[in-house]
Order: structure tokens, then sequence, then C-alpha cells
């Protein structure tokens, strides 16, 4: 008899150290706003257009001026080599691969030189792009920018919904609190402040403003990318600051417990925002129904982060690159089902709420 194998998660899960497994399966909180990304979707439908010729989908899109092959980009997380002993690396060059867009976290158990390394070992033109928090100290920003640049990232996304550290409850009740012995966060070493050959703590600071952001801009030309929007203010002020992209993001549940599911968030962002510049979403995307949901609703893409943990603890390199051949066709397949020949095809009112009453309207 043949037997399936098990699923990422569950082999994930299987293979993980429990309180590593807690640490990213976690959120902060009673974990409302974790559970309810997932929730949001299911409450959604999609109303599919019938004949309309269009053949067999396309899911590529353009994002910041990269093409990327599917509207789903891997998000920022922590800790790559505590799923994998390849870690980051791993990563890089599975999404590389896969031909999409990597965010490499600050807090990465690799360095970003030998992220964007790795990812260019596979496809010299990959898309890397680095996750930054402002850090209180200005000359400590500075540095890590300086070493994104020079590790070739083309974008930067500076994540702005910490100015605390969210309270991780399996974390508290575990006492996880420290990396193991011998990992570290590689690109928080050797900078303005730390002692030679260690690593400084990544700061959060609720000080941070606009005029830090702007601070940013001034440092270096990459394009600015604002992760953690949820409320439409914050987006139409992005717009004028002259970010160039937008994450609607609850940081995975992570963060604020209280915040919305981001595809409940999303629309009036989006609205917000009035096509000025992409918006893209992430938190509790896991299939291709999904993605085509939030696209309909306005997103030029989204991003996954969890199910890229899964597969790395799962498999390594090749269990992240099942993970995003599966989405990748899941979201073909999708948009064909929904009469669309690309992912600029979809419209708003495809999406309807489920409920008694159906076609409500979203
Ligand atoms: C994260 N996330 C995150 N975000 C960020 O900006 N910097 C980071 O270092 C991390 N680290 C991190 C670690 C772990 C274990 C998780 C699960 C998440 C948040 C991440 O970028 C993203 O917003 C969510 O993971 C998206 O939700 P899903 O796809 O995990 O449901």
């Amino acid at each position: 008899m043949t037997r399936t194998p098990a699923a990422p998660r569950e082999r994930a899960r299987a293979r993980l150290d429990p309180v590593h497994w807690d640490f990213y399966e976690g959120g902060a909180g009673r974990e409302t706003a974790l559970a309810e990304n997932e929730r949001a979707f299911a409450r959604l439908a999609l109303l599919p257009r019938v004949l309309t010729g269009a053949g067999a989908a396309d899911p590529a899109v353009t994002l910041l001026g990269t093409r990327a092959s599917m509207p789903v980009l891997v998000s920022p997380t922590a800790f790559h080599r505590l799923a994998h002993p390849d870690g980051e690396r791993a990563t890089a060059r599975a999404v590389a691969a896969a031909g999409t867009v990597l965010i490499t976290s600050m807090a990465s158990t690799t360095a970003v030189g030998e992220v964007t390394a790795a990812a260019r070992s596979v496809r010299q033109d990959a898309a890397v792009w680095f996750q930054l928090y402002l850090q209180p100290a200005a000359e400590v920003t500075a540095e890590l920018v300086r070493r994104a640049e020079r590790a070739g990232c083309q974008a930067l996304v500076v994540t702005a919904d910490s100015p605390v550290f969210g309270r991780r409850t399996r974390d508290e009740r575990n006492g996880f609190h420290d990396l193991p012995p011998g990992l570290a966060a590689e690109n928080m070493r050797d900078l303005p402040g730390a002692l030679p050959g260690r690593t400084l703590d990544i700061a959060m600071s609720p000080a941070l403003s606009w005029d830090d952001l702007g601070r940013l801009r001034d440092l270096t030309d990459l394009p600015v990318v604002l992760k953690g929007v949820l409320h439409p203010a914050d987006a139409r002020r992005a717009v004028a600051e002259g970010v160039s992209a937008l994450i609607v993001s609850n940081h995975g549940g992570r963060q604020l417990d209280a915040a919305p599911a981001t595809v409940e968030a999303l629309p009036r962002v989006v609205e917000a925002v009035g096509g000025r510049m992409p918006v893209l979403l992430d938190g509790g995307v896991r299939d291709g129904s999904d993605v085509v949901l939030a696209l309909a609703l306005g997103a030029t893409a989204v991003g996954i982060g969890r199910p890229v943990l899964w597969g790395l603890a799962a498999d390594g390199e090749a269990g992240v690159a099942q993970v995003l051949e599966r989405l990748r066709a899941e979201v073909a397949h999708v948009l064909t089902l929904c009469g669309a020949g690309g992912c600029a095809d979809l419209t708003p009112d495809q999406v309807v709420a489920r409920g008694p009453r159906g076609g409500g309207g979203c």
C-alpha cells in the first residue's frame, strides 16, 4: 500500500523541538489575530466568471520592477537555522529557484551577504529584499542598510508594527527567550556599540516616528516597503512619504492580538492607496484560493511566513521548494477556474461573504 507523505506542517511538527515549534507557530495574547487570519479567508468565497476565453492562467506578477513567477513572496521570518541546519541558505536557494522574492529577516541566523550569495548561486538575478527594524541608534540602522546594499538587496522592508515586542504566550510559558548556543542573529554582529565579535540585541522602540522613516530614505536609494500597516490613514501617509509599497500585516498574529484579520483590513487600505503603489498582504495565506481572494480584493501579491518554515523544517531546501511549487500551481489553477488569464484580471466584485444569504458582498 502506498502512503501519502505527511504534509509539511505535520512533518515539521514531528521533527522540531516542541519549544521551537511553539516559537514558529504561536501568536500573541489569546492568539485571536493568529486564528482570525486563516478564518477570515474561510469566510470569503470567489465568484468565477464564465466563458471568458482567457485560456490557462499565467500567475506571474511584477513587483517593484521585478518579475516574479507568482503573486506569492516569502515574508521575513526569524531564525531559520532552528528549523534546519542549512537555515536561510536553503530557503534562499529554494525561493530563487521558484523565481519569486525572498524578504530576508534582519533576525536571520545567517548574515545577509551569505543569504544573497546563496540565492544568486541559483539565479543571478534573484530578488532578495532586506527586512529592517529601525533601530533607535541611528548609526546601527545606517550600518544595517549598508550591509543590505553591499549584499545586493533590491529593497528595504521596514517592519512598523513592533513598537514593543509582542507577548508570545507560548514562548513565555516555555521560557523560550534565547537562541541555543552556536546560533545567533548574524546581522547584528559587530555593529556600532557591540563588543568585537558579539551581536547586539534587536531593539524595538515606541519612540520611532515617520521622521525616522524619512531619515532612512535620506540614507539609501533603495525602495522602501512598509510592513505592518492596517489603518487606511497610515496608508495615505505612506503614500505622501514616498514609500514604494505596503504590506498589510499583523505580523502573523504575533504583535497586537486585537488586530483584525489582514484580509478584512485589506479593502480599506487598498481604497486609501487608490492605486498609487502596490499593496501586499500577509497572514493566514495557506492555499491558492486565499491568494486569489486577496488579489481580487486589490492586493498585488501576498506573503507567506509559517508555510515556508514548515517546508524548511520538514525537508530543508526541497521542502521549501515543494511548498512554493504547490502554491504556484494552485494559484494558476484557481485563476483559470475563475476565468482569469492572469492576476490583473481579478476584480473585487468576485469576492462575496459566505453565509446564509451568500453573495451579499464583502
Ligand atoms: C515572523 N514575522 C516576522 N516579521 C518581520 O518583519 N520580521 C521578523 O523577523 C519576523 N519573524 C517572524 C518569525 C516567525 C516564527 C513568524 C511566524 C513570523 C512575521 C512574518 O513576516 C509574517 O508577517 C507572518 O508570518 C505572516 O503570517 P503567516 O503566513 O505566518 O500566517
